[in-house]
């Protein structure tokens, strides 16, 4: 597969899961990174432990919340100062909802879930989109990690699924319009991976249970799937690894001619 020595990068969610096996996979071929991350205590371990300062690639790491509008904008900025063009957009932030309800999820949850999986991920695309066109007339590319639960309704709560839909008819949409400016938008929908996503929502949201009753009653039989665990009892779990792979294809240049399309890593979850 093609490498990508050289390239400019900016990951948002990079410090953990498979945000973090990414940036060390791009890293490790010699990439420039600009990584982007509300955990900085998570990306100063994954720095030491991974040896991310030895090189080849290079990394300018951003502490903060992509959906304060100043924090996207130090990103950009750097890109801008820094290299004056953008290779790759890789969105792979993404927050739970535990699970919730509709009649559960209270706005706080719900506007929570939109801004970091939605709206901030629009925001990041629209701003990126002049770097990322026509540069040295070369390819460009936007991956947005989503989730099977953009494709069926009752792998996570309902502000989760309906997040991770929306995500797709962007991803769609920005594939057609800059076809022809030589900018491609893919999405991954992992299935179950072994991340710290729900111990983060959970430390998040202390007060809120995982799953309640009504919850449980609403997602039992899907939701133990959706968890990693297939009809016949087997475990199917991927890990962040798996995730980098596909996104590692997808903004090769083997993948040239993939434009708009969702690639599922999920172990054959949502194809019963
Ligand atoms: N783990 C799974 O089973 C699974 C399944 C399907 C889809 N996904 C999706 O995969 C993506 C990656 O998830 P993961 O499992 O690696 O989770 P993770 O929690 O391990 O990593 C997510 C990263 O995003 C960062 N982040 C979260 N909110 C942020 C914010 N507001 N500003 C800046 N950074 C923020 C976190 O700090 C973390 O580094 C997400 O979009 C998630 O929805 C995960």
């Amino acid at each position: 597969m093609s490498t990508n020595e050289g390239k400019v990068i900016l990951v948002v969610g990079g410090a953990c899961g498979m945000g973090a096996a990414t940036v060390c996979a791009l890293y490790r071929q010699g990439a420039h990174l600009v990584v982007l991350d509300l955990n900085e205590e998570a990306w100063e371990d994954l720095v030491e432990d991974e040896g991310l300062e030895d090189g080849p690639g290079t990394i300018d790491f951003v502490g903060g919340d992509v959906c304060d509008a100043a924090v996207r904008q130090r990103a950009i900025d750097i890109v801008r100062e820094k290299y004056g063009k953008l290779d790759g957009l890789l969105y792979i932030a993404g927050v739970l909802d535990l699970m919730c309800p509709a009649h559960k999820t209270d706005d706080e949850l719900y506007d929570y879930v939109m801004d970091v999986n939605v709206n901030s991920c629009f925001r990041m695309c629209r701003d990126c989109l002049p770097l990322l066109w026509d540069h040295e007339g070369l390819p460009a590319n936007i991956v947005i990690v989503g989730s099977v639960g953009g494709q069926v309704g009752s792998s996570a709560g309902a502000a989760y699924i309906t997040s991770k839909h929306a995500v797709l008819g962007l991803a769609r949409n920005l594939a057609h319009t800059y076809r022809f400016r030589n900018v491609r938008t893919n999405v991954v929908n992992p299935g179950a991976c072994v991340t710290d996503i729900l111990g983060n929502a959970m430390e998040k949201w202390p007060d809120r249970d995982i799953m309640d009753l009504e919850g449980n009653e609403i997602y039992n039989v899907r939701g133990a799937v959706a968890l990693g665990v297939d009809w016949d009892g087997k475990n199917i779990t991927g890990f962040p690894e798996d995730i980098a792979n596909a996104i590692l294809y997808l903004i090769s240049d083997e993948a040239h001619y993939v434009n708009g399309a969702q690639l599922n890593v999920d172990g054959g979850w949502t194809s019963f």
